[in-house]
Order: C-alpha cells, then sequence, then structure tokens
C-alpha cells in the first residue's frame, strides 16, 4: 500500500495515539552494512527524524518523544559523542525555521547540564524559537535516563515536603508524574522501536506503563513515514484495556 493509501486508512479506521514515543535504534548496524563509520549511520537516521515528524503532522499524532541520546550513551568512544553532539546541532540549525512554520513545538528533556556550551545554546533557542507551536510536541529526549528522571521526581518530593509545601501523604501516582520531564504530556499511547530489539532501555519506565509496543525489524535510518503509518494501522488493531476486561 503507498504511503498516502496507508495515510487514508489510518484516517478511517479510528483514532490515531496522542502521543507516539520511539527509541530510534540500528543506526550503527546500518552503517556498518555499508561499510561506514557509525557517525554515518547516526546522520542518515536524521532523515528518518524528518520522516516521522512530517508523518506526525500528517496523521495528526499531537506529542512526539524520540529518545536521542541516553545518560548510557556518554560511554560510547568521545568521537561518536562528538557526533551526535554536533548532529544535534545541525538538526536544529537546520529545521528550526520549518519546525516553527509547521507548528512543531520542540522540547528537550534529560540532563542538559552534561551538553556542550553550544549545544545547549542551540536547544535553547530551538525551544524559545518554537514555543508558540500548537501542531505538534517535540520531545527530544538527550542525555536522559528514565530512572534518573524518576529520582529526580522523588527528590523534588521530598525537597517539597521538607519545605512543608507538601505533606507526605500527599505524595500520590499525580504528584509523582507531576515532577517528571513530561508532566506537560499524556503518557505515549504507543512505543516503536526500530532495528528489532526487545527491550525498554532505560526509556520513559513509568509513562510507557499502557503504552501499546511495536517492535520492527527496519534499521532507524531505513525508517520512513510509511512505517510510521504501519504501526499506527497496527495500532489501531490493538485492543487497549488498561487492566479491565472486554466491553
Ligand atoms: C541508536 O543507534 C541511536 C542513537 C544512539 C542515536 C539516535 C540519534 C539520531 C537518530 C540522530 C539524529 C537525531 C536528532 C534529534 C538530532 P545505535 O548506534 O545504538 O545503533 P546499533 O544498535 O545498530 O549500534
Amino acid at each position: 500500500m503507498s504511503e498516502e493509501e496507508l495515510l487514508h486508512q489510518l484516517r478511517v479506521h479510528g483514532a490515531v495515539p496522542q502521543h507516539v514515543a520511539v527509541i530510534m535504534d540500528g543506526n550503527g548496524r546500518w552503517a556498518r552494512g555499508r561499510s561506514l563509520p557509525r557517525p554515518l549511520g547516526h546522520h542518515a537516521g536524521m532523515k528518518s527524524v524528518r520522516e516521522v515528524v512530517a508523518g506526525c503532522l500528517d496523521a495528526g499524532i499531537e506529542v512526539l518523544t524520540l529518545f536521542a541520546f541516553s545518560q548510557e550513551n556518554w560511554q560510547r568512544p568521545p568521537q561518536e559523542i562528538e557526533a551526535l553532539m554536533s548532529l544535534l546541532e545541525e538538526y536544529i540549525a537546520s529545521e528550526s525555521a520549518e519546525l516553527r512554520e509547521r507548528g512543531v513545538r520542540v522540547r528537550v528533556l534529560g540532563d542538559r547540564d552534561r551538553l556542550t556550551g553550544s549545544a545547549r545554546d542551540a536547544v535553547a533557542r530551538v525551544e524559545a524559537s518554537t514555543e508558540a507551536g500548537q501542531a505538534l510536541a517535540l520531545n527530544l529526549c538527550i542525555s536522559y535516563s528514565s530512572r534518573g528522571e524518576i529520582a529526580r521526581a522523588a527528590r523534588l518530593l521530598a525537597e517539597d515536603v521538607a519545605a512543608g509545601l507538601l505533606r507526605p501523604d500527599q505524595i500520590d501516582e499525580e504528584a509523582l508524574a507531576q515532577r517528571l520531564h513530561t508532566a506537560a504530556w499524556p503518557d505515549p499511547d504507543l512505543l516503536i522501536r526500530t532495528s528489532g530489539e526487545m527491550r525498554i532501555s532505560n526509556f520513559l519506565l513509568w509513562q510507557l506503563a499502557y503504552a501499546e509496543l511495536y517492535v520492527t525489524p527496519v534499521l532507524w535510518p531505513d525508517f520512513t513515514r510509511k512505517h510510521l503509518f504501519e504501526a499506527v494501522l497496527e495500532f489501531q488493531r490493538r485492543e487497549r484495556r488498561f487492566g479491565r476486561v472486554t466491553a
């Protein structure tokens, strides 16, 4: 089926997920398969980021959260880290204007203190310039760890209790969720992982509680709008029960 046919199918089929999260995996394998250095795999992966952003806008998906760089990724070779950081700057420089025009609001989630000064500045610029975007919230998880995020939320709760702003009996799921980086958005409905690995890899552990999981063997640099639409169609075929019985 063509891209346009798939888009038509998912529009008539039912509700699209409000929030899609993606673990963009397989850049290294894509590069190895072509005897190229790993950073070229990441560079090729940037095209797929453009594809899924365009696809979400076409399909009416409201929130897209991409896992671009984990806390664990700081252990990769320095050249690869440098390449990923400059790719982030390149993405921001080349896409900011179009993202703003298309109503995409960009936010970076994670420990931004570890970024280089110029990457931090680029992030601040794109967040400010796209602030008014209403069509799609694009969250880039960079230097992100889900356990780290949950531990941070616990620390913030403890600080509020110590300051007398909160009583321990007021700590509930909502209070914790409000202190996660994702507080402004509903939880992901659909998690896509490329390149076939069956893992969550310390990504949105709290927020994915009821997400539908979709793993595709396609390597991230080969992932297109069409693959996104296929994942959404599969999502629409699933029955989500949230722990209840079938209606
Ligand atoms: C995982 O592939 C991918 C990453 C660690 C980086 C993802 C980054 C991009 C797609 C670059 C562009 C994104 C933005 C937003 C600028 P891997 O290297 O772990 O692949 P492998 O498992 O095949 O080795």
